[in-house]
């Protein structure tokens, strides 16, 4: 099976169900990273009865990490979004209809979802605290000029595109990168790191079921895996779905 139906067939699983497993059961491949503990636990159950699911250690899912592999499907995009400007570049066709479906999940997804999720969870208990404020306030502003950007790139992937908003829609593509690379890595490396000092654990923990509950809510029982299949088609449609192509011949 490739990777893109994997991404799709995978049996979904909850994640507040996934923390009810035992840890052995969760991390059995021992591929998972951060199952150091997992180890202990499989030898362990080879001359131990197995836990039961009361008993078991719980693996946490927490908010950062939510957030972090959301900004995977975000740099995804940004890669979708880089392929269209090397064709309309080198003067190949404008790819619209995967550039609109790109666009199309950064407006759902990105947008109405991951970023209220930081407006409303992540950025508000830092500025109580009076941490990270000059960065926060320009985040928000970068959410709301991405926003301009995004309904450009929208509006111009919905039709056939004349010469003039090919080379407007190159510069909104290439304004949103330049935005959202320096955006979501300041984030990452700076902002969710500090979530930890101004959130209590017990605080953490209902995050990450709030996160949950809103991601099914918005995007039904296939989450954030359905999003991340139809990233992957859009990115087999333009023939950047094969990870090996960007490994350089040495
Ligand atoms: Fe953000
Ligand atoms: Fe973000």
């Amino acid at each position: 099976m490739d990777e893109a139906r994997a991404d799709r067939d995978t049996p979904i699983v909850r994640r507040r169900e996934m923390l009810s497993w035992p840890v052995a059961l969760v991390c059995g491949s021992a591929v998972l990273t951060g199952c150091g503990t997992t180890r202990q636990a499989s030898s362990a159950a080879t001359s131990t009865p197995a836990p039961t699911r009361e008993q078991a250690p719980e693996v946490p899912v927490t908010p950062p990490e939510d957030l972090m592999r959301e900004h995977g499907v975000l740099k995804r995009v940004l890669l979708i979004y880089r392929e269209g400007i090397r064709r309309i570049s080198a003067g190949e066709q404008v790819p619209a209809q995967p550039l609109h479906a790109g666009a199309g999940i950064i407006r759902t997804f990105i947008e109405e979802y991951h970023e209220q999720l930081e407006e409303r969870y992540v950025f508000p208990p830092l500025v109580k605290a009076r941490k990270l404020t000059d960065i926060v306030s320009v985040l928000v502003r970068q959410h709301q000029r991405g926003r301009v950007l995004t309904g450009r790139i929208l509006d111009a992937t919905a039709h056939p595109t004349p010469r003039q908003a090919r080379r407007d829609l190159v510069a909104n593509m290439a304004a949103f990168i330049r935005m959202y690379e320096p955006h979501e890595a300041r984030e990452d490396t700076v902002v969710f790191p500090a979530m930890r000092e101004v959130i209590s654990p017990k605080e953490f923990t209902e995050m990450a079921e709030t996160f949950e509950d809103e991601e099914h809510r918005r995007f039904g029982a296939a989450g954030f895996t359905g999003i991340v299949g139809q990233v992957a088609d859009i990115e087999k449609t333009l023939g950047i779905y094969d990870l090996n192509q960007f490994t350089p011949r040495l």
